[in-house]
């Protein structure tokens, strides 16, 4: 594996396969590597703690990092490249301003964390213009974050294949984020409860059809003190925004905090007729 701080002309010549990350690696991102790997392309990670897409320093400072230890997982998963940039590679002085997310990018995570999903995409944008990656592939965990680069992608008319990764999940059913890391035993187990309301969610709303009903009792039937729900919703998959008559693709989102971690998770599922 060669581990590179900036992107040479050369690296053009090779397909490469981006997938990006800020370390911290887990089953879930060695499962993205997985699927770069099938492509066939050369496989390329970033690792790049993105200070742009954090509205609260304190929440950058403590992003879990180790790169030794990424760095050995890396080899064992015969990657080809490893790309750890300075951040003033990647902000060089070209960089004039943030990207917009639109008013998408306002709700949900965006309202908790203004600015973020600007900072994701300023810095996804970076990633493809220093790259020129043939396929780039984005984990569902973030299902905010996916819709909105996939959108960005599609509306920039960037010729980038984009893939999407499964969401991996521990025996309990939390899933894997490099944030868990910053739990207790005791914070893991409480964390496994955001699956949990979203389940309850599915299962009364299918019951019941109506949304904020449906919220409402899920939220009263786990109630965990332990478990600070942040967000729960019920929305369109295709537009990420209120379901209405013609919704097939429904996805339900959840963000809460544990032991002051701020956890996101989701789960979607389709109705036909
Ligand atoms: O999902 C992440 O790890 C980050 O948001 C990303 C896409 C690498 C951008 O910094």
């Amino acid at each position: 594996m060669k581990n590179v701080k900036q992107i040479t002309s050369d690296m053009y010549k090779e397909n490469l396969f981006l997938v990006p990350t800020m370390g911290s690696l887990h089953r879930g991102h060695f499962s993205l590597i997985e699927e770069a790997k099938k492509s066939g392309l050369k496989t390329i990670v970033s690792i790049f703690v993105n200070p742009k897409q954090f509205n609260d320093t304190n929440d950058y400072q403590k992003y879990p990092r180790d790169i030794q230890k990424d760095s050995m997982n890396l080899e064992k998963l015969n990657v080809e490249y490893l790309f750890t940039p300075d951040e003033n590679y990647i902000y060089d002085d070209s960089f004039l301003d943030l990207l917009s997310s639109g008013e998408i990018g306002e709700q949900y995570e965006g309202k908790s964390r203004p600015g973020h999903f600007d900072g994701v995409l300023t810095v996804v944008n970076r990633l493809f213009e220093l790259i020129k990656p043939k396929k780039v592939i984005f984990g569902k965990k973030d299902a905010q974050q996916l819709f909105l680069i996939k959108d960005y992608i599609g509306r920039t008319n960037k010729d980038i294949d984009l893939l999407e990764g499964e969401i991996i999940r521990d025996k309990s059913g939390l899933a894997l984020s490099s944030r868990n890391l910053l739990l207790s035993a005791k914070g893991k187990e409480t964390a496994s409860g955001l699956k949990k309301q979203l389940e309850t969610l599915k299962e009364i709303f299918l019951e019941t059809g109506l949304v904020n009903t449906s919220i409402e009792r899920t939220l009263l039937r786990n109630k965990d003190g332990l478990l600070e729900i942040d967000y729960l919703e019920i929305l369109d998959k295709d537009t990420f925004s209120a379901i209405s008559d013609k919704t097939k693709n429904f996805i339900i989102i959840i963000a809460g905090y544990v032991e002051g971690i701020r956890l996101i998770d989701n789960i979607d599922f389709r109705i036909e007729g």
